[in-house]
């Protein structure tokens, strides 16, 4: 049997290139070397407040990105979260296991609930319910941005205290981050990560703006005060759109300053435009025909649930009898 490969993205926002950079290109890639499980983790989106109209309609949209994506529907499983009650049932099990004080260290926790009047406890649960998706599948591989690592490695304490407590149960799965990309920038703000729920109207390149749309985000992106890229000196924005580039470009470091140093900061800008512009252009054909299509996605999410389902039935079974809960 192949290792299973389990990742996921919350329906909350606009999906951006920080987004594809960093998870649903390389999810594309390394699909059909793994059983692949594709996650709209939905259950996850309202720790924090989703108009629920907004959010319904959100969960296909997400769902036909990651088709449009690449990720082949006859091959992967495209899944929603809540299809699978499984996910909340382990999380239970998980969270009984799990120190507070290591869900209070969470940059991601600290960084949200500071944003926050009253902190639902769902925003503290955050990482055990993802541990919840990882560890129900025993996915080995989990490929995701930078932001994640934190969550992965309290994934694999979680899977590993279990283990300890009740004896060999979970796999401990490893963590795949791309090399180039993933760490996308707020190209308004490049000390920030490019990030779907902040920033003004040229914060991020969203995955279904308009070309136009995409170059004039890019022209207005923050550099420095340097006149021409020089790789010993640049700040972070530029840095960013060079990261950028590299990542659709797929050219190596050598090719990369042998092609940049000393191109002027505007001519910069428009070669990343278009490499994104262009970059993207199967991507909105793919995502133009798969939602003329009507009934498509909620087809191939139906069937997705419909196929994890024995796997995490079998999980939450074993995690039972591990735990001397009742199983019938
Ligand atoms: P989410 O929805 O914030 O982001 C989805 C994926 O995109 C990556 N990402 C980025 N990569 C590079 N640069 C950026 N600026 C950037 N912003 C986001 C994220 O690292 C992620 O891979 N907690 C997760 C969702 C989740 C999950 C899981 C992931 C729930 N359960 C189980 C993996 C496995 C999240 O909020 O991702």
């Amino acid at each position: 049997m192949k290792a299973r490969v389990f990742s996921g993205v919350q329906p909350s926002g606009n999906l951006h290139i920080g987004n594809y950079l960093g998870a649903l290109k390389n999810w594309a890639k390394i699909q059909y070397g793994y059983e692949s499980i594709f996650c709209i983790v939905d259950l996850h989106a309202v720790t924090v407040y989703q108009e629920p109209a907004t959010l319904r309609a959100k969960i296909e949209e997400i769902a036909a990105i990651f088709l449009a994506a690449g990720i082949d529907p006859k091959h992967s499983t495209v899944m929603v979260q809540s299809a699978v009650a499984a996910h909340a049932e382990l999380a239970w099990m998980l969270t009984c296991v799990t120190p507070v004080g290591w869900l209070e260290r969470m940059t991601q926790y600290k960084a949200k609930s500071a944003a926050q009047e009253t902190i639902g406890d769902g925003l503290l649960q955050y990482p055990v319910l993802m541990a919840a998706d990882i560890l129900l599948y025993q996915a080995a591989i989990v490929p995701v941005g930078d932001d994640q690592a934190q969550h992965l490695e309290l994934t694999r304490d979680i899977a590993q205290r279990f283990n300890s407590l009740y004896g060999e149960t979970f796999v401990v799965p490893q963590t795949s981050l791309p090399l180039v990309g993933a760490r996308v920038m707020g190209l308004d703000d490049p000390e920030k990560k490019m990030s779907k729920s902040a920033g003004g109207a040229g914060h991020a390149v969203a995955l279904l703006d308009t070309p136009d749309q995409i170059r004039k985000k890019i022209m207005r992106a923050t550099t420095d005060s340097n006149p021409a890229v020089d790789f010993e000196t640049m700040g972070p924005g530029v840095a960013n759109l060079l990261a950028i580039f590299q990542a659709f470009a797929e050219w190596t470091d050598d090719r990369m300053k042998a092609h940049f140093a000393g191109l002027r900061y505007g001519d910069l800008k428009k070669q990343v435009a278009e490499m994104v512009v262009s970059s993207l252009e199967p991507f909105r054909r793919r995502y133009r025909e798969i939602t003329a299509e009507p009934g498509y996605v909620a087809g191939v999410l139906e069937e997705g649930a419909r196929r994890v389902t024995p796997v995490a039935a079998s999980t939450v079974q074993l995690v039972k009898e591990r735990m001397g809960l009742y199983t019938c």
